[in-house]
């Protein structure tokens, strides 16, 4: 009989695949409950949003529309592992008891317009029809009825919500079909980490959306390292993570912005790093060669998700740290730093946007953007201070130039 395959002449006296074979030993027992998606039962330091979020909503058990809320706080502080929680646990209880309650989450960023947002509504609720093409007049009118035929108390979370492009349209639209329904009645959670998304909001907008508010605040290392200490025991094999590695973590975590997605991330990746080198257990050495990957994997997702202006502002600042010679102090004495001026940003700031087709927007805008991308981290400003000409703003990119530029170069220009 002849081999299926054919006899291998050897090369070498060590098969290839010997080394894959001796690392295939996980360190992980169940990868996924160290993914920032997701999301555990317990919500440690968390218990005063979660209760103030239920007793809030726990009015759509009893047959009444809830007020509607605006949570915010910086990105990881656990808003929307928070809310979902909250969510899934009023549904349970309410088919339980048989009431009339549903609820839906939304995220703004893959639904960013009010037309979006209202089919996907109307999608889950109807889940037999399709609505594609259907003018937004129809749709809504299809979420009145099937509000008021089930009597019932729809709960709307509507998540990272300053990514919707027309929210004051959708605000209102939702809310003016509460005083259209006959029966049962729609809740709006909002929920932004832009600390600057609030203040901007249209006076009516506002008044509506946010009924009550709720702040996240960030988390401490000491709360990060327990934070970790519950995921690594549910994700990793016993003994395979140093407690030093979780503290580093933590630290690193808590020194950057207090966000647990960082958090998570950093002992995820050390943990794929350390498996890669076929460790036994995950050592500082792994968790702080995953900071720099981790710091990478998140700059890349928030310059990708800014809105058009702020990323062709970035654009500008990456090219003119770039492109600009050492400046020069009164003294004659080149700073140590590429620092880079307001005025001048906000020149190439202009003639960027025009040659990309763009308005620019007003001086006033602009340092509102330098702001908001300050409070992502990804840039820093100083008075000008002495030694430096006239009374400018210094601003510096918090991150490597080359790779904001690189980015954003694919993502402005295609
Ligand atoms: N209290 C907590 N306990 C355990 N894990 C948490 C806690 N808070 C957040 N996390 C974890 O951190 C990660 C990020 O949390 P979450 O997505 O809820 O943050 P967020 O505030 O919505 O951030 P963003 O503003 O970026 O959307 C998730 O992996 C989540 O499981
Ligand atoms: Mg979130």
């Amino acid at each position: 009989m002849t081999d299926l395959v054919p006899n291998p002449t050897p090369v070498s006296s060590q098969n290839i695949f010997e080394k894959h074979f001796s690392n295939t030993k996980s360190l992980f027992v169940d990868r996924e409950a160290i993914s920032p998606h997701f999301i555990p039962e317990q919500l440690p330091f968390r218990e005063t949003q979660i209760h103030e979020i239920s007793e809030s909503l726990s009015a759509t058990l009893s047959g009444k529309k809830a007020s509607n809320i605006f949570l915010y706080g910086k990105t990881g502080t656990g808003k929307t592992s928070v809310t979902r929680h909250v969510l899934t646990q009023l549904l349970e209880f309410a088919k339980g008891k048989n009431l009339p309650v549903a609820g839906l989450y939304i995220n703004c960023r893959n639904h960013s317009r009010k037309y979006r947002v209202l089919s996907k509504i109307v999608e889950d609720l109807y889940p037999e029809e399709r609505f594609f093409g259907f003018s937004s007049g129809f749709v809504y009118d299809k979420l009145v009825d099937w509000v008021s035929k089930n009597k019932a108390q729809l709960v709307v979370v509507l998540d990272e919500i300053d990514k919707t492009k027309d929210l004051d349209e959708l605000v209102y639209s939702l809310t003016r079909a509460n005083d259209e329904v006959t029966g049962g009645g729609i809740t709006l959670i909002g929920i932004s980490n832009n600390l600057f998304f609030r203040e901007r909001l249209d006076p009516r907008t506002k008044s509506s959306l946010v009924e009550k508010e709720m702040v996240f605040p960030p988390y401490n290392a000491e709360e990060l390292r327990a934070i970790l200490n519950d995921r690594v025991k549910r994700a990793f094999a016993p003994d395979s993570v140093e407690d030093s590695a979780v503290n580093l973590a933590a630290a690193f975590a808590a020194n950057e912005s207090g966000d647990a997605r960082t958090a998570v991330m950093l002992l995820f990746r050390a943990g794929e790093l350390a498996e890669q080198k076929g460790l036994e257990k995950v050592t500082d050495d792994e968790v702080k060669r995953a900071k720099k990957k981790v710091e990478e994997e998140i700059i890349t997702s928030m310059v990708s998700t800014l809105p058009k202006h702020q990323q062709i502002l970035l654009f500008s600042l990456a090219e003119l740290s770039l492109n600009k010679k050492p400046q020069a102090k009164l003294t004659g004495q080149p700073s140590a730093e590429n620092v880079l001026f307001s005025g001048e940003i906000y020149d190439e700031y202009c003639s960027m946007a025009k040659k990309l087709k763009e308005p620019p927007v007003s001086s006033r805008w602009y340092r509102e953007y330098i702001s908001e991308l300050e409070m992502f981290g990804l840039v820093s400003t100083t008075a000008s201070g002495q030694g430096f000409r006239g009374n400018s703003r210094i601003v510096k990119l918090g991150f490597e130039p080359r790779k904001i530029r690189d980015q954003l170069e694919k993502e402005l220009l295609g």
